[in-house]
């Protein structure tokens, strides 16, 4: 079975009751429930990390090229910041998503500045909790017609 990784970076487990009006009511494990049994449904195995720590991430992208066939990541505050995580990104050989919960577009200078979305293959950012499964759907796609 073909396995997919989520990350969600800092600050994501509080979910639910941080600035709900920004990031939405759900909370993280609502939304990795619902990442895994989408998953089931397409016969996807999928497996969910959340950490507040740079490097725990980094660690987690570089074991993803061993066994994983897409990531899905939201580097949350990282995003606008780690060239460590850029760089881990840069090793992988498979679909890789940016999702954001809130439009970082539309918001400070700071957040619509991304490390990422030029190495990664796609991006969703506006679309709340819909987003990680419109990502999940993404991914499947493009892992089906390689
Ligand atoms: C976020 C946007 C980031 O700017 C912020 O630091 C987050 C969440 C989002 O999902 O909208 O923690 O990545």
């Amino acid at each position: 079975m073909k396995k997919i990784l989520i990350i969600h970076g800092p600050n994501l487990n509080l979910l639910g009751t941080r600035e709900p009006e920004t990031y939405g009511n759900r909370a993280l494990a609502d939304i990795d429930k619902a990442l895994v049994e989408r998953g089931q449904a397409l016969g996807l195995e999928v497996e969910t990390f959340q950490s507040n720590h740079e490097g725990a991430i980094v660690d987690k992208i570089q074991a993803a090229t061993k066994d994983c066939h897409g990531l899905i990541i939201n580097p949350a505050a990282y995003t606008h910041t780690s060239i460590a995580i850029r760089d881990a990104l840069l090793v992988l050989d498979i679909p890789v998503i940016e999702v954001h919960l809130s439009n970082i577009c539309k918001r400070e200078p700071f957040r619509q500045q991304s490390m990422i979305s030029d190495v990664v293959t796609g991006k969703i950012t506006g679309l709340g909790h819909h987003g990680y499964l419109l990502a999940l759907d993404a991914v499947d796609k493009l892992i089906s017609e390689t």
